[in-house]
């Protein structure tokens, strides 16, 4: 046997090292700490996946659907995915001038597309707060995180992205409703960020993986405000896995200008492959299932964070997805952190914001979990907000 000589030290590459995950590490750790928490922390839905979804997977399982798809995508699942678009935004995929492509995840077609456009030190504009991989997948293609601050409304618009465009701004990644702070943009604000992306040269890329996640309160004629409806000239990235509870089945897609699309699939096709074979053959049905039924269920859940955290602190509403980002009063804590800490000490699992931002002022909590859980939870979180206890 020879003497190994790795040093494992000086393999790790200065990009991964970049990588901070020591926020959320911390959680987890707080977390396991626990034996039943009340755990308010879970990006994902607590519903289980529609019937006829499963049905679908095991009959593709049976059908010895197991192989390879096309990269992008199998033809039932795009034809079914073009037909929704064509609904919901007016957009006409695949044509002329736009393409699809199915990825693995919300998550691959945000990864494809920074491949796809990122030199050395180009910029890319994220909302602070943010969902955690943003900054991440930035630094990881090369580019450079500008952080636009949203505080303490959390809402992107385009007087506040204005003064980040340089030169070297490539992307602006926007995410209506947003991870963490549920916050939906109105009509007139995506139309204003369109105008000045548009006008300075900046692409949008819109991660829209809550759509179906807004609440009666922020629709526009019944739908998700998008950017998409403004304009074709972006990039649309959404999701199947919050939607249908099916986050392991890492199935999203991206639709936008056709060069573009086809740089992402040339990279997919050197690296993911093909999204996953039988949850594609699962969801080509997934546009007609009703799940307004457990959207209406969430709203709910939402009123009832409301109600109780609204008295006791600043919440801003939140019009979709499954998160309250929560202001921690100053006399109460030092940061988020150290509340957070707090109410684990009670058993109640939320995130600290400096795992989302910059700063340590909120917490997120995800209201994806059983009413009654909840409402415990609320009760404990109300108490210690309070200071009473
Ligand atoms: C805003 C946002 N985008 C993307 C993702 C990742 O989605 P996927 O599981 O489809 O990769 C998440 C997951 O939490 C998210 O919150």
């Amino acid at each position: 046997m020879t003497t190994c000589r790795i040093d494992f030290d000086e393999l790790i590459s200065a990009r991964s090292l970049a990588i901070d995950v020591s926020g959320i590490r911390r959680v987890f750790e707080l977390g396991a700490r626990l034996e039943n928490p009340i755990n308010l922390s879970i990006g994902q839905p607590d519903f289980p996946v529609p019937e006829v979804l499963k049905d679908a997977a095991v009959d593709a399982i049976r059908a010895d659907r197991n192989g390879y798809t096309l990269t992008q995508g199998i033809d039932e699942l795009r034809a079914s995915i073009t037909a929704h678009l064509k609904d919901d935004v007016g957009w006409v995929v695949p044509s002329d001038d736009l393409g699809l492509i199915v990825t693995s995840g919300t998550s691959g077609g945000l990864l494809l597309v920074l491949m796809a456009t990122l030199n050395p030190g180009d910029e890319v504009i994220v909302p602070d707060p943010y969902f955690v991989v943003y900054p991440a997948l930035t630094g990881l293609t090369g580019g450079r995180t500008v952080y636009c601050d949203t505080y303490p409304d959390f809402r992107l618009t385009a007087e506040r992205v204005e003064p980040l465009i340089t030169d070297r701004t490539k992307l602006l990644l926007l995410n209506s409703p947003s991870n963490p702070s549920g916050i939906v943009l109105h009509g007139d604000e995506l139309r204003d960020l369109v105008d000045l992306c548009e006008a300075r040269g900046v692409l949008i890329v819109s991660d829209e993986i809550y759509d179906e996640f807004t609440y009666a309160d922020s629709r526009q004629d019944g739908r998700c405000p998008s950017p998409a409806r403004f304009t074709d000239r972006m990039l649309l990235v959404r999701g199947f896995g919050k939607t249908y509870g099916c986050t392991g089945w890492r199935l999203g897609y991206a639709a936008g200008p056709r060069p573009l699309i086809e740089q992402m699939a040339k990279l997919q096709q050197y690296t993911f492959v093909c999204a996953p074979s039988i949850g594609q053959a699962a969801v080509v049905g997934a546009f007609g299932v009703d799940m307004s039924p457990l959207v209406r269920a969430y709203q709910g859940k939402r009123d009832r964070v409301l109600a109780s955290l609204g008295k006791v602190t600043e919440v801003q509403h939140p019009g979709g997805a499954f998160y309250a980002f929560v202001r921690v009063p100053r006399d109460v804590a030092g940061s988020a952190t150290e509340f957070v800490e707090r109410a684990t000490e009670r058993n109640v699992l939320v995130i600290p914001g400096n795992v989302f931002s910059r700063r340590d002022t909120h917490f997120r909590l995800s209201y994806a979990a059983p009413d009654e859980m909840l409402d415990e939870g609320l009760e404990i979180l109300a108490e210690l907000l309070s200071g009473r206890q």
